[in-house]
């Protein structure tokens, strides 16, 4: 039996396809490749030495879809596939709203006709309320009713996932709340790579590295922190990849049923300027930046409390800042 990545060649799809075929499963991979390269798939091959099944799909099509239900024997489906930037969220609702939520439900349909209800899905810590109680966010902290549309379509499609496991006692799900991913694999063939403006920290520390922008703006530096800058949980790409491969352990498992949220962090904040520090300390060089404004919406801080993964899922993030930032650098540098 397969295991079906949407988003298989996405930054976070193409690491989890990598560990999932190093632990020996059968993957099947699709994309529309919206916003990764359709490189990915044998590169993943290459890393690994194993067959990759592909399709160039969308998940919307549900033609599509159901080609790849029929053509394989699928008892699980991780769920990547899904526009993710929180800016061209907040310009293009609709285009989110229609890709994402549309998208999940005809995943869902086809999961359903064919028997398939081991489900693992990629959500997100912006789905809390902040700012929160406290910065240490567990996961029965306060959900926000919405944040941006991105943030609302991960909100929605959790609020579906725990709707069909109420309506059907055999579907089976994990809901992933990552906090913030970054870094890439050591071999520096897959790492982030996003199609037009990033909107996130490290891709555009790595634009400013590699000349690609003349320096990148730290968006304040007057929050309630120890150096004044925000503090967030950077996850190592390839750890959040291994919590994949325990999620989906967790739900084939006999007695798993229902939905569980679990927080994938490291548990450790770091802050924006700690992050560039490490990242010209272990890189040996010097980031052009500038201190400028807040950027409204930032919290001051959060970071994961990571126990119920650890507890249930086996799992705990094993690599540091340093090593996510030399992942990063020796990726953009090889692919720039
Ligand atoms: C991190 C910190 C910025 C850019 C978002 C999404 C969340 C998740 C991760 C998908 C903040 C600061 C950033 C820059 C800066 N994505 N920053 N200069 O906002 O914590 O979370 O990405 O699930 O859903 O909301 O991540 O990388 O955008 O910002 O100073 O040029 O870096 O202010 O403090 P964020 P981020």
């Amino acid at each position: 039996m397969a295991v079906l990545v949407s988003g298989a060649s996405g930054f976070i799809g193409s690491h989890t396809c990598v560990e999932l075929l190093n632990v020996g499963e059968d993957v099947i991979g699709f994309d529309n490749f919206y916003n990764s390269k359709d490189d990915i798939p044998k590169k993943i091959e290459k890393l690994t030495g194993k067959s990759l099944k592909f399709y160039k799909a969308d998940m919307c099509v549900k033609a599509d879809i159901h080609k790849i239900f029929t053509e394989n024997e699928i008892d699980s489906v991780i769920h990547f596939a899904g526009y993710k930037a929180v800016g061209e969220s907040v310009a293009k609702p609709l285009m989110y709203y229609g890709n994402n939520i549309d998208g999940t439900v005809v995943l869902l349909e086809a999961m359903k006709e064919f028997g398939c209800d081991r489900f693992v899905f990629s959500s997100s810590a912006t789905v809390y309320k902040f700012p929160a109680v406290s910065p240490a966010i567990k996961e029965d902290f306060e959900l926000t009713a919405t944040n941006h549309p991105y943030g609302t379509t991960k909100m929605i499609i959790e609020n579906i996932c725990r709707d069909v496991s109420i309506s059907d006692d055999k579907f089976a799900c994990a809901l992933l709340r990552y906090f913030n991913p970054v870094g890439a694999h050591d071999s520096g063939v897959i790492g982030e790579n996003p199609n037009g403006i990033p909107n996130n920290l490290m891709p555009i520390v790595l634009k400013a590295v590699t000349g690609q922008l003349p320096s990148m703006t730290v968006f304040g530096n007057d929050y309630p922190t120890p150096d004044g800058t925000c503090i967030r949980d950077y996850l190592h790409v390839v750890d959040l990849a291994k919590a994949h491969v325990a999620a989906l352990n967790k739900v084939r498992e006999e007695g798993f049923s229902g939905c569980a949220e679990y927080n994938l962090g490291t548990g450790k904040g770091t802050s924006v300027l700690e992050l560039l520090t490490a990242f010209e300390k272990v890189n040996g060089l010097k980031i052009p930046y500038i201190i400028g404004k807040r950027r409204p919406g930032d919290a001051a801080e959060y970071y994961a409390v990571p126990e119920k993964a650890e507890q249930e899922l086996g799992w705990r993030a094993e690599l540091n800042i340093e090593d996510m930032c030399k992942s990063a650098y020796d990726f953009a540098v090889k692919n720039a």
